[in-house]
């Protein structure tokens, strides 16, 4: 057949004879290993995987611009919150526990990972949708998501496993009441909130520190599945959230979201009733309102899913002059662990790819390594040196630094004024949710309750929710073990 193309070409950029029939000895003769072009492509086709994130493998994200409409600089000096900053950014957003292949409707907290391609350099905020988190030590991070995942013998999902951990830990109780409420199940992520969740530092021009949380909050609205509705939809479009995204950016409809702040003055925290590093809790907004930055707008679908999006790679180290971290351990223990696992599921040089890539220059002194694009030719490869090539140099005490207690010890926080496992948690029952939205919650954890097939986990479960609600507990022992006498 005429190719009414121009064809195609091997990966050294060959002319490809034919994208359609192997090399063979005669028509129904066996094929050649020298057929170079097959060879390749079977041989590429092996290799087109990379290993999905450990955490967060489902999701899936945009292009857009974050601009700032109010006036924020006496809280920070970072260039990309000035008065009326325009940034691009690229946003993706996930389910934690499920793989790459799994229904993006399932129960869960979702990702909710900004990268602002700053003049300062990338700044990428990796929150959720939910303010809180399960845990406050990192520690135990491993652990938590392993129970979340799969069964070792059967590679099944398991009640138990997950309720053993939450029970064990109690401190999850605040995070676990959100995923067992209505925002677990998110009608489409332009339909959810999105939080930095921990408190990060600010600095301003003047050198002056504050304690702050990200909010952004859906122009959208926050709109909520069934668990009914959710679970169909898991079997009918496992992409759900996915295609929602894309087809809305396509059709002009973009999804826009308010980043508000709540600023803590830096000496405040140390009295504060609630520890604000314990990312188990929030920071009531009686106390500190929310005060508005800018606007998030998502306008840009990606042009390749695996190119601008699985190899895409977010970094909660990535902060640039005017912001830090916090002694939040959870915080401090991620700042290592996202490039870590990039260098092993993308390669030593994913920064290089373009979208990982920072929009100013980069002069690093980490060279080569596989897969070098980007060089600086023959300049000095060391620092300090006598050939022009420059170098960093502060010292002393960092703009970003807090006072620390002292010896080194394994220990939990010291508790504040009104800190405890479950307080925040029950406020969340009792004051946030709607009459509907606590019925809900019931009939969800009696399935939940249901599913545990192992009576100490059970036991466990129900003091856990007691601990949050003592009717709540005593309403999910009679539930659950009504259904089970009736089964
Ligand atoms: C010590 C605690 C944590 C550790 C060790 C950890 C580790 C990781 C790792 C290794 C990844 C995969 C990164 C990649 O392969 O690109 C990841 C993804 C992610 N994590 Fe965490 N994580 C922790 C806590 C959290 C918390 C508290 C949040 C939210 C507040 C969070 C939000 C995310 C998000 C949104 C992603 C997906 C980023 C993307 O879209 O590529 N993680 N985490």
């Amino acid at each position: 057949m005429t190719n009414p193309h121009t064809g195609s070409t091997t990966q050294a950029g060959i002319p490809a004879v034919s994208d359609r029939n192997s090399l063979s000895v005669g028509a129904n003769g066996p094929i050649v290993l020298h057929d170079h072009h097959l060879v390749e492509t079977l041989q590429h086709f092996n290799r087109m995987n990379v290993p999905e994130r450990r955490p967060h493998a489902k999701g899936a994200g945009a292009f857009g611009e974050f601009e700032v409409t109010e006036d924020v600089s006496a809280y920070t000096k970072a260039a990309v919150f000035q008065p009326g900053a325009k940034t691009r950014v690229l946003q993706r957003f996930s389910t934690v526990a499920g793989e790459l292949g799994s229904p993006d409707t399932w129960r869960d907290v979702r990702g909710f990972a900004i990268k602002f391609y700053t003049e300062e350099g990338n700044f990428d905020l990796v929150g959720n949708n939910t303010p809180v988190f399960f845990l406050r030590d990192p520690m135990k991070f491993p652990h938590f998501i392993r129970s979340q995942k799969r069964l070792p013998d059967s590679g099944l999902r398991d009640a138990t496993m997950q309720w053993d951990f939450w029970t064990q830990n109690p401190e999850s109780a605040h995070q676990v009441t959100y995923v067992m409420g209505d925002r677990g199940l998110p009608t489409s992520w332009r339909h959810m909130n999105g939080y930095g969740s921990h408190t990060y530092m600010w600095v301003n021009a003047q050198g002056e520190k504050f304690w702050v949380a990200y909010h952004f909050i859906s122009q959208q609205g926050v709109e909520n599945f069934t668990a009914d509705e959710a679970d169909k939809l898991a079997g009918l479009d496992a992409e759900h959230h996915r295609r929602d995204l894309f087809d809305n950016i396509a059709e002009g409809n973009f999804p826009k979201w308010d980043l508000y702040v709540q600023v803590v003055p830096y000496a405040e925290a140390k009295d504060y009733r609630f520890n604000i590093f314990d990312l188990t809790k929030t920071i009531s907004k009686k106390d500190y309102p929310r005060i508005k930055v800018g606007t998030l707008t998502l306008n840009e679908n990606p042009t390749n899913f695996f190119a601008q999006i699985e190899q895409a790679a977010f970094s909660p180290a990535n902060m640039v002059p005017g912001m830090g971290m916090s002694p939040d351990k959870m915080l401090l223990g991620r700042n290592f662990a996202y490039a870590d696992a990039q260098r092993y599921r993308i390669g030593t040089n994913f920064q290089q790819l373009p979208v990982n890539k920072p929009i100013n220059e980069v002069k690093s002194y980490n060279f080569e390594g596989n897969m070098t694009y980007d060089h600086r030719g023959a300049a000095p490869v060391y620092a300090p040196n006598s050939f022009g090539e420059s170098w960093s140099d502060e010292t002393g005490a960092i703009e970003t630094s807090w006072e620390t207690d002292g010896d080194l010890v394994r220990s939990a926080y010291t508790l504040h004024a009104e800190d405890d496992d479950f307080g925040q948690a029950g406020t969340l029952y009792r004051e946030v949710f709607t009459d509907e939205g606590r019925a809900r919650f019931i009939d969800t954890l009696t399935g939940q309750g249901e599913a545990i097939e192992n009576d100490v986990v059970l036991e466990n479960f129900f003091q856990y929710w007691t601990a949050v609600d003592v009717d709540l507990g005593a309403a999910l022992r009679e539930r659950v073990n009504a259904e089970a006498d009736a089964a």
